[in-house]
């Protein structure tokens, strides 16, 4: 009998670390072929290779190398080349992973021709018109079966009509990674070391959305902000390449020397630094529940959130960027603070859950 062929589609940063998971758990299935796909959306040794490495995932069974330019152009070409492959390849099951332009076009490309298709975290919403908000509204109204994070995420599929058995809600598979690496980022990571800062004494701060990044007033906020908060207290910031390329745009230079601005760090290593940092500022959805996952405090500069339990529960602060000054106050002011005893993300084994559903998905049936 011949192997079940899963294809995991994934493009970016945070979906390597997503997909590390679920391949590790499908690897106790001698009867399954897991294969990633790559399509080329991140390309970068430090954005990409590293976290095959860190992670201890197989290496991508195909790449299209489809990165860079705009939206459309991005997932077209993603949708056209992963169109051939599924047909020439024939996948049982595609998952996609989160709300990238690679999660739409790797879900799209699949429901066209009928393949079963998993989404891995499914049903976050941010009720706005982003670009992930986009992605991942169109992913989930074509997707078989929802692998829902949180109960509001479950509730937010629920109110749009998607309910039953094609919601499961194992928890977060950031979480299961956010556990077994924090072992291995202890002993293995010299990054306090590397950037001289003592555990508790530091910011990390990681930016890449585009409503930040592209609109230079804000940026400047936050730059500025986070400039002055280097006066109190050491700031880190590995710079996503989008937001290098905004950075010298605006011709800002630090004038604090504790505000180190850095390349993207590896996994290992950003682990390391979020179970140390005083406080983490951001406005990424896998480093505010790391934030949570590893019990530090988190500002998170963007007008919403899709993880609204964290800010409920006092582990997070939403923050406006409209004034330097009264932007590091706030980040200042949260170090050492904590938020309630409720956990939101399941056990440490949404990869196992979700293994064991996607490997019976070619003999379910769907309604579509
Ligand atoms: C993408 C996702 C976003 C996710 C983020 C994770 C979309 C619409 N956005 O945003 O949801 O949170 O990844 O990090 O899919 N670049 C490089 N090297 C790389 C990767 C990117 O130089 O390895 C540069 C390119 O100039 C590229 C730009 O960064 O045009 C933006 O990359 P892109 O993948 O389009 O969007 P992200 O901002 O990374
Ligand atoms: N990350 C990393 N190095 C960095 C910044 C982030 O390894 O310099 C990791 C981070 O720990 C998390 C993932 O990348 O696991 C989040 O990716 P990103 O913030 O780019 O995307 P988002 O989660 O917002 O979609």
């Amino acid at each position: 009998m011949s192997k079940t062929r899963i294809f995991s589609v994934v493009g970016a940063r945070p979906q390597f670390v997503k997909a590390a998971i679920v391949s590790q758990a499908l690897e106790k299935y001698p009867d399954v072929e897991h294969c990633i796909v790559h399509t080329g959306q991140h390309y970068d040794q430090n954005m990409s290779d590293v976290f095959f490495q860190e992670l201890g995932m197989p290496a991508p069974a195909f790449n299209l190398h489809i990165g860079g330019g705009g939206h459309g152009a991005m997932t077209g070409r993603q949708l056209e080349a992963l169109e051939k492959l599924y047909l020439e390849e024939k996948p049982d099951v595609v998952v996609v992973y989160g709300d990238t332009n690679s999660t739409l076009a790797g879900a799209l490309a699949a429901a066209k021709i009928h393949i079963p298709l998993a989404h891995v975290e499914a049903g976050l919403r941010s009720f706005n018109r982003m670009p992930e908000e986009i992605n991942r509204v169109l992913t989930d109204h074509i997707t078989d079966v929802h692998f829902s994070v949180t109960d509001v995420s479950t509730a937010n599929l629920a109110r749009e009509g998607i309910t039953g058995d094609r919601v499961e809600q194992p928890g977060d598979v950031m979480y299961d990674c956010a556990l077994q690496m924090a072992k291995v980022a202890e002993q293995k990571s010299k990054a306090l070391e590397t950037f001289g800062v003592e555990p508790g004494k530091f910011v990390l701060c990681t930016v890449h959305r585009a409503a930040n990044t592209d609109d230079p007033k804000r940026l400047r906020v936050l730059m500025e902000g986070l400039d002055l908060l280097a006066e109190k207290l050491p700031v880190i910031l590995p710079l996503h390449p989008r937001t290098r390329q905004h950075v010298d745009a605006l011709g800002f230079k630090p004038k604090s020397a504790n505000f180190k601005i850095v390349e993207p760090i590896g996994y290992i290593d950003i682990v390391r630094l979020e179970r140390a940092a005083g406080v983490i500022v951001t406005d990424s959805g896998g480093v505010q529940r790391e934030a949570f996952f590893h019990k530090v405090p988190c500002v998170t500069f963007r007008d919403e959130t899709e993880w609204t339990e964290l800010v409920d529960s006092g582990w997070n602060t939403l923050a406006p960027l409209e004034d330097p000054k009264a932007f590091a106050e706030l980040c200042a002011s949260r170090v050492g603070t904590r938020g309630d005893a409720r956990e939101h993300y399941g056990n440490g084994d949404a990869g196992e859950k979700i293994a064991a559903t996607l490997v019976k998905m070619p003999q379910m049936t769907f309604k579509r």
